[in-house]
C-alpha cells in the first residue's frame, strides 16, 4: 500500500484527489457519490445566500479536449449545505465549502454561516466568470483582499481562495504577497479560463446560450495555462501557502505534472463529468508512476521544478 496522504496544515487528506467545485457536487447524492469514491475529500458546489436556478440552458458544452460552461452558480443556497454537511461527516474526509457573494457584505454573511457549520475548510470563489452583468471579483484586487482579510477574521479553520488565471508575472507576484499577508492556507489554481466560445457550424449557432454564448473554458486545453500559474504562484509563495491545481486533469501523468509544478492537491473538473470512477483510475495510475520512479515520498516531488 502506497501512502498518498497529504495535509493542508493539520487537515489530512488520504490522497490528493478532489473534485473541482461545480462538477458533480450540487445535490446531497452527488456529494455523497464523491465521498464514497476514491476521492480524498470533496469541495461543495459554490453556495450563495439564496437558492439559485442559474443561467438559461444550454449552458454546458463538452468536447474531447475542452468544456465551456456558463452555469451561473445554480445551487440550493448556503442553509441547505450547512444542514446536509453534518450527515456527511461519517465519511471522515475533509468537507470543503465554496462560497460566492454578489456584494462584499454577502461574503461575510456566508462565512459566518459556514463558521457555525461542520465544514472543515472554506474556499472563497472569487473567480466565477458566468454572472451576467458582473465582473470577476479576483480582478479587483483591492476589494478581493479586503474580503479575504475580513473572512480570515471570521473563519478560523482552513481558508483558501479560488482564483482565475492572471496575465502578468508582476500581478501574480503582488497577489502572492497579499495571500501570504492575509494568511490564507491554500489557493485553487485555476477556475475556468473566463472567455471561451464555440460556434456549431452545422446549426450556425453558439453552443451555449447565456452571456452572449461566452463562458468559462475548462478541460485539457487549459492545462498549460494552469501549470504556468501554479509554477509562478509557487515560486512566490515560498512554501507558505498550499496549492490545489485545477485544469485539464485526466490521468495521473497530469497529476504528476501539477505536483512537480507545485500543487499539493489536485481537483478534477471536466473529466469528472464522465463519473466518479476517475478517482480510482487516477489513484491506480499514480501508484504505478510512484513505483516506476521509485519515489519514497510524493511530498518530495511537490514543486520540484523551480523557475
Ligand atoms: C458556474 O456555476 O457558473 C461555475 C462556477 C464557477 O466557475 O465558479
Amino acid at each position: 500500500m502506497i501512502d498518498l496522504s497529504v495535509f493542508i496544515k493539520d487537515l489530512k487528506f488520504n490522497n490528493p484527489f478532489l473534485n473541482a467545485s461545480g462538477v458533480w457536487c450540487t445535490t446531497y447524492d452527488e456529494i455523497e457519490d464523491i465521498l464514497k469514491s476514491e476521492a480524498g475529500g470533496v469541495v461543495f458546489k459554490t453556495m450563495t445566500l439564496e437558492k439559485r436556478t442559474g443561467n438559461p440552458e444550454p449552458r454546458l458544452h463538452v468536447e474531447k479536449d475542452f468544456s465551456i460552461n456558463s452555469m451561473g452558480l445554480p445551487n440550493f443556497g448556503v442553509d441547505y449545505y450547512c444542514q446536509i454537511v453534518s450527515k456527511l461527516k461519517k465519511y471522515k474526509k475533509p468537507l470543503i465549502a465554496s462560497i460566492a457573494g454578489f456584494k462584499e457584505n454577502e461574503f461575510y454573511l456566508l462565512a459566518e454561516k459556514i463558521k457555525k457549520s461542520d465544514f472543515d475548510a472554506l474556499e472563497v470563489n472569487l473567480s466565477c466568470p458566468n454572472l451576467e452583468g458582473k465582473g470577476i471579483f479576483a480582478y479587483d484586487i483591492k476589494t478581493s483582499f479586503k474580503i479575504l482579510k475580513n473572512i480570515r477574521k471570521i473563519f478560523k479553520k482552513k481558508l483558501g481562495a479560488k482564483l482565475p488565471p492572471y496575465f502578468e508575472r508582476e500581478t501574480i507576484k503582488k497577489i502572492s504577497e497579499k495571500i501570504i499577508e492575509v494568511k490564507l492556507d491554500f489557493v485553487s489554481l485555476i477556475n475556468s479560463y473566463p472567455l471561451g466560445s464555440k460556434i456549431d457550424i452545422k446549426d450556425e449557432k453558439l453552443v451555449i446560450k447565456p452571456n452572449q454564448g461566452i463562458g468559462g473554458l475548462g478541460g485539457k486545453i487549459i492545462k498549460p495555462i494552469s501549470i504556468a500559474q501554479v509554477l509562478l504562484f509557487n515560486q512566490y509563495f515560498k512554501n507558505e501557502i498550499d496549492i490545489i491545481g485545477v485544469g485539464g486533469i485526466n490521468d495521473a501523468e497530469d497529476v504528476y505534472e501539477y505536483i512537480l509544478a507545485g500543487a499539493k492537491l489536485i481537483s478534477i473538473g471536466t473529466s469528472l463529468l464522465k463519473g466518479v470512477k476517475i478517482f480510482k483510475k487516477i489513484k491506480i495510475e499514480l501508484e504505478k508512476i510512484i513505483k516506476e520512479k521509485k519515489i519514497k515520498n510524493l511530498n518530495e516531488k511537490i514543486g520540484l521544478i523551480k523557475i
